[in-house]
């Protein structure tokens, strides 16, 4: 009794070979219960004198108090194991219905300008990126816009500060591209443009697609060839197309294509032009030698009519019920 440590290890080593609550219940007992150890330690006491009495029971009943405490403790051990046990060997009802994963899908716009770039690069045209923060040079100055020009603007463009700002057209790609590449060139981009203005045909963003052409003996005619043969891939072989004269600072002649809509009426749905010569002038091209031709396709506006949507934003507005429809 005098060894208190000696006896708590004991009882340590005993209770944890316990394994279920009855054999506890019977440990308990053993040394608590009436007959137990603790009782018969205290009945040994009668022959001591007083003052070892009280010594004696006062290590009794500390030694009391720790098996209670163990017993406690292993109590909840077993009980929180056979909770974990219950659920280990759960019974599994293989009858019931899964839960599925919604699967993602690609977004229409993505969809649409993978179609586009798959045409193009059967002509051999190469996919290139281009930067969607853009300085002026590229945006305007080298594309031949001029200082004053509306576009330039802060009602129409997105001024990051003096020099910078959201690319208002894919055009810049033009520039930086013809700055590292030497001609022959047949490249297209794709991607996010930025313009201030908001209604159910235009958005702050939208995409386009960008293609530049630049070899030894590009005309027109191969312009309008490569235009109509990729509307009509897009579209549909019986597709009505009207070119119309138009103006761009950075073709020279330029045009617009329009489509003949559902309505009958006629759709504008891209630009396009031989580059125009101060182009080619700021970048160094060989004005002798070489000549290119460019145009930037509207992807929303040939989403909208190839899947008949009348407003543009709702590629934007995230409904799953929209997105959906385009698995
Ligand atoms: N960048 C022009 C626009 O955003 C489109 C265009 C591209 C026109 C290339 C001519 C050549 O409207």
């Amino acid at each position: 009794m005098s060894d208190l440590n000696q006896i708590i290890i004991n009882v340590k080593k005993e209770i944890n070979l316990i394994n279920n609550i009855k054999e506890l219940n019977i440990f308990k007992v053993k040394y608590l219960g009436k007959k137990g150890y603790i009782s018969s330690q205290f009945l040994l006491l009668k022959k001591l004198t007083k003052q070892e009495k009280i010594e004696n029971s006062t290590i009794i009943n500390n030694i009391k108090k720790q098996i209670k405490t163990l017993i406690k403790q292993h109590k909840n051990k077993l009980e929180s194991n056979n909770i974990k046990f219950q659920v280990l060997n759960k019974k599994i009802d293989i009858t019931l219905p899964g839960r599925y994963f919604k699967m993602g899908s690609q977004h229409p716009i993505t969809m649409v300008i993978y179609d586009i770039e798959n045409f193009f690069i059967k002509l051999g045209f190469k996919i290139t990126e281009s930067q969607e923060i853009e300085d002026v040079y590229h945006n305007f100055d080298a594309l031949n816009i001029s200082e004053n020009h509306p576009s330039r603007t802060e009602q129409d463009t997105f001024w990051l500060n003096k020099k910078n700002l959201l690319r208002t057209q894919t055009s810049n790609m033009q520039i930086r591209m013809m700055k590292i590449l030497n001609p022959p060139i047949r490249i297209l981009t794709s991607g996010k443009v930025y313009r201030n203005d908001y209604d159910n045909r235009h958005t702050p963003m939208f995409h386009q697609i960008e293609g530049l052409l630049i070899d030894n003996n590009i005309n027109f005619l191969e312009l309008k060839a490569i235009l109509s043969l990729f509307l009509k891939y897009f579209f549909d072989e019986k597709l009505k197309i009207r070119f119309r004269p138009s103006y761009f600072p950075f073709t020279e002649p330029s045009l617009e294509v329009d489509i003949m809509g559902t309505n009958n009426k006629w759709i504008e749905v891209l630009g396009a032009g031989m580059v125009h010569p101060n182009v080619l002038g700021n970048i160094n091209i060989n004005l002798l030698n070489y000549s290119g031709c460019a145009f930037g396709i509207g992807v929303e506006r040939l989403a909208m009519l190839r899947y008949n949507i009348n407003d543009i934003r709702l590629f934007f507005e995230n409904d799953i019920r929209f997105l959906k429809q385009f698995k």
